[in-house]
């Protein structure tokens, strides 16, 4: 058939049953994105006769004799593989101005919906854009571009001064908005085999027998890899800088399943249709066991072990055995406590104690997980992945398939999202086994559905806190008892709960403290890293009894923090088993609690709907420590190049982080120049000696932290070189476009790089680790009957350090304020009884939509960081945690209904709001 794509005619032959975003990605056409292939996300839109439509709901042969355009053909006719065009449309440019991204995934299909939208529909943006989602941004700066407000700062107007502090837009902006930025799948590979995956139906099962002959002979199958082709190894999905901290209990194609969704076979072949026939064609004979999925119920006497000593010794499996660890279903423990907490509650004049429980919520990053694996002109294995830690992934793979680390080169394009769940290798493996064994390029993308049932969620949590306290609110007592379900494998559940566990009670100066967490396997879909790493679950409890406290004690909450919070000079005490390397390198929290309360005061924000509907305030803070513990490495390197450019190279990813931005903007300030004359080389095994990768903001307090003293390395350098040739002394030259001597003789950059390389390193290991806060505030209106709430004002005050970029900081905040609101009111991952997660799609789930996010206001804390680079701290994972709790408390000061568990569904909301009615009428009665 033909069809006309951004104004070239093309002649294609659909496959049957072929969609339209499948058909324009394998013609070149890499800005139409898949987030869902269901339509539910808005990713792949494109305009077909001029009208947005879901490119992945169009059957491809309805696109004969049509006219297609994509984000790359937006602005006027190209050829695929175009660069930027040197003129956007005006949607492009709005969106530009506005940095209305933060990873981009989702940006070239919400600008073909925008660019499609008249000045009508432009009025209800929550409407016009309800098939487009964003999970990075919060919508914020999409709504600021799409009514014309600029957060950029003039890159000409910051030309001569410090770029840090700027809120300068991201350095591939322009290709993100034209739809040119390639991320991980976006490559046309010649000869490329797709891989997809067989997965258990069953939560428990012995694999018996696969019968391979049927998927061999199906038409396309070039190999089938079960457990008798995988190597025997055992490995954590999780990655850390010391491996051993994660459980080794995984192995790459398991003879035993322990939930619904894990990998069984893998089939490669010529086309993704023709590995999912190969899977269809697979036979399994499967022996089922029986299953425990719920973590109490796991850690009893007798429940069913879900990794079971007869098919593996414990100690092999790095499962630790009795008395450490007292039931072989606990994957982890911590335990710690300092003073009496007996005698603190005896002390307290008021005590409150209650269970609260915050459930599985997934990332739901719009890139799925991903890789791409082939193998160079020397035979290295090469793998570009969608990962936040390219260089663990490399030392997995390695490992686990035997190879010298030199052998195995791993990269990123950019990445689509990550919120930790790209801290685990998913992909990489099996890609990297299936290119070893066909010797052939391997693409695996998962699904969304395998996104939800087979990658890595929340763990969810129950947490019973105690707390006690004087008349004058002063804490005598904090108890905490956490379990978390970790599913079927251990990747991440040691770290989660050691952290969870950690600032939840590290910020609240209090002489007696206890805490025991717990950790258990169940036969659910294995839990891992996510953002706020196992904080957002414990805060959500510990914030809301703190709020209950404060009511029984009369205090203000707002009061009752200040009254309670470390302050610097106090004592880091948290778990007992951290270790003891967090200082103070700047405090913000005092000023967080007053601009969040004052920003309350100022404006209510908007007036409740109606009269029968009842409003309240509610806030939490969150405390956490910049860098996770026990090591974190980065490695950058910067030299000069003979054009008078700098060339950067660091490991670590852009993932709508802002890395890439901000360690431009750390090397241009220390080198007098514009962050645009820095070339940067990211994520990639081949760049620098090594990066733990992204947790949290290690992208910028450790690595930025390496870049800026490989750029102070490299300024002293040119200086000396400058000096020698200007005849002064080092200390006496400028840096900037030339090098300038104190008495005005110059020389230009490319002349003094002409006198042979001059390269420098820098390096950092994270410690000391400071302390980052951030505190939430609502004020809501709750419709009882109804259980609906609508956030009337919403503010977040956060103590970042030094703000490296205002604009992509803010950004940050705003997205973690929208996904934790997601999680906060209606996103959870539900297993049903036979351990099947039920909600397997966006639709099922729920991401918050443009029109479900209200206006967040940012404020920021003044202060500089002595340990961060140029007084910055980490701000990506913690704006989520106080959000939940401070919702909570909103309601509660709204309706007089204590919700104890995540998410506030309207039909809990209803019942306890209904309860906390009664109970006010019957106190009243009796009053
Ligand atoms: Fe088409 Fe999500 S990929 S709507
Ligand atoms: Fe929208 Fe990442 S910027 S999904």
């Amino acid at each position: 058939m033909r069809l006309t794509v951004n104004g070239l005619a093309q002649d294609v032959a659909p496959r049957p049953g072929q969609c339209l975003r499948t058909l324009l990605r394998g013609l070149g056409w890499f800005g139409v994105k898949k987030g869902c292939d269901a339509g539910d996300c808005g990713a792949c839109t494109i305009h077909l006769d001029g009208e947005p439509v879901h490119a992945c709901l169009v059957p491809a042969f309805r696109a004969e004799g049509r006219a297609v355009t994509t984000i790359e053909g937006l602005a006027g006719p190209c050829e695929p593989g175009a660069a930027a065009p040197a003129e956007l449309h005006p949607v492009q440019d709005a969106v530009l101005a506005a940095q209305g991204f933060q990873c981009g995934f989702c940006t070239p299909g919400l600008i073909m919906t925008a660019a499609a939208l008249d000045q009508g529909r432009r009025r209800d943006l929550g409407d016009a854009l309800k098939g487009n989602l964003c999970r990075c941004t919060g919508y914020g700066a999409i709504r600021d571009a799409l009514d014309g407000t600029s957060r950029v700062a003039d890159a000409a107007a910051a030309s001569g001064t410090d770029p840090v502090g700027l809120s300068l837009p991201a350095p591939a902006a322009r290709a993100v908005v034209s739809g040119t930025a390639p991320f991980t799948l976006d490559l046309a590979v010649p000869g490329l085999l797709h891989l997809k995956v067989l997965r258990s139906p069953h939560a428990h099962a012995r694999i018996e027998r696969i019968e391979t002959a049927a998927a061999l002979a199906s038409p396309g199958v070039v190999a089938v890899l079960t457990h008798a082709d995988a190597p025997d190894g055992l490995f954590s999905t999780g990655r850390h800088e010391i491996p051993e901290d994660d459980a080794a209990d995984t192995r790459l194609l398991d003879r035993v399943v322990r939930f619904v969704g894990q990998r069984v076979a893998a089939v490669v072949a010529e086309s993704e249709a023709a590995a999912e026939a190969g899977c269809r064609a697979l036979e399994v004979t499967y022996a089922l066991r029986p299953a425990v999925l719920d973590p109490e119920a796991a850690l009893r006497p007798g429940a069913p072990l879900v990794h079971d000593p007869a098919d593996r010794p414990i100690a092999e499996a790095g499962i630790d055995a009795p008395p450490l660890h007292a039931h072989p279903n606990l994957a982890a423990e911590v335990h710690g406590a300092i003073g009496d907490v007996e005698a603190g509650f005896a002390e307290a004049h008021r005590t409150y104690e209650a269970t609260f429980r915050a459930q599985r919520v997934q990332h739901a990053h719009l890139e799925t997980h991903g890789a791409l694996g082939w193998l160079d002109e020397a035979g290295r294995l090469v793998i570009r992945s969608s990962t936040q830690v390219p260089f663990l992934t490399r030392d997995a793979l390695a490992s686990l398939l035997g190879l010298d680390r030199d052998r195995v080169r791993v990269l990123c394009g950019r990445v689509g999202g990550g919120f930790g769940g790209k801290q685990e290798m998913l992909t990489e493996d099996l890609v990297a086994l299936a290119v070893l064994r066909t010797g052939r390029p391997v693409r695996w993308d998962l699904t969304r559905d395998e996104q939800f049932a087979a990658t890595t969620p929340r763990h969810p949590m129950r947490v019973r806190v105690r707390l006690g306290a004087r008349a004058d609110g002063t804490l005598t007592a904090i108890a905490l008892d956490v379990l978390a379900n970790t599913g079927a494998y251990g990747n991440h559940a040691g770290g989660v709960i050691h952290h969870g566990c950690n600032e939840v009670i590290g910020v609240y100066r209090c002489p007696n403290k206890r805490v025991d967490g717990a950790s258990a396997y169940t036969h659910t879909v294995p839990a891992g890293a996510f953002r706020g790493y196992g904080l957002s679950q414990t805060i959500f409890a510990l914030e809301s009894a703190m709020d209950e406290l404060a009511r029984r004690l009369g205090l203000d909450p707002f009061e009752m923090r200040r009254r309670n919070v470390v302050r610097p000079g106090d004592p880091m005490v948290s778990t007992s088993l951290e270790p003891r390397d967090v200082e103070y390198g700047s405090y913000g929290l005092d000023q967080c609690l007053d601009l969040a309360a004052s920003a309350l005061r100022a404006d209510p924000g908007e007036a409740a709907p109606g009269p029968e509907w009842r409003t309240g305030t509610g806030m939490a803070l969150a405390m956490i420590d910049t860098v996770p513990p026990r090591g974190h490495r980065a490695e950058a390197r910067i030299r000069l190049e003979p054009d008078g450019r700098y060339g950067l190279a660091v490991g670590t990813a852009e993932f709508g982080n802002g890395t890439a931005t901000v360690h431009a903007q750390i090397a241009a300030s220390v080198l007098g120049t514009h962050p645009d004359r820095i070339r940067l080389h990211a994520a990639d095994t081949d760049a620098v000696a090594h990066d733990t990768g992204a947790y949290g903001s290690t992208g910028i307090v450790v690595a930025g932290q390496a870049t800026l003293r490989a750029a102070e390395a490299l300024a002293a350098a040119i200086r000396d070189r400058a000096a020698r040739r200007l005849g002064a002394a080092p200390a006496a030259c400028r840096l900037g476009p030339e090098a300038v001597a104190g008495g005005g003789a110059r020389v230009p950059l490319a002349e003094i790089a002409g006198g042979g390389a001059l390269e420098a390193r820098g390096s950092a290991d994270g410690t000391p680790r400071s302390v980052a806060f951030n505190v939430q505030a609502f004020r809501v209106a709750v419709h009882p009957t109804r259980g609906e709430v609508r956030i009337l004002k919403s503010v977040q005050a956060a103590d970042a350090g030094r703000v490296v970029n205002p604009m992509q900081c803010r950004g940050q905040i705003e997205g973690g304020v929208a996904q934790a609101l997601g999680a906060a009111l209606y996103e959870e991952v539900r297993i049903d009884a036979a351990g099947r997660v039920a909600n397997a799609s966006f639709r099922g789930y729920h991401v918050p939509a443009f029109g479900d996010v209200p206006p967040t206001e940012v404020l920021f804390a003044q202060t500089h960081d002595r340990i961060g680079p140029l007084g910055a701290k980490s701000m990506s994972e913690a704006p989520f945690n106080p959000v939940a709790p401070a919702l909570a408390n909103a309601i509660r000061d709204a309706t007089g209904a204590r919700l104890a568990a995540t998410p506030f569904a309207p039909d809990r909301i209803f019942r306890d709001v209904m309860a906390a009615l009664e109970a006010g009428e019957r106190a009243d009665g009796r009053a």
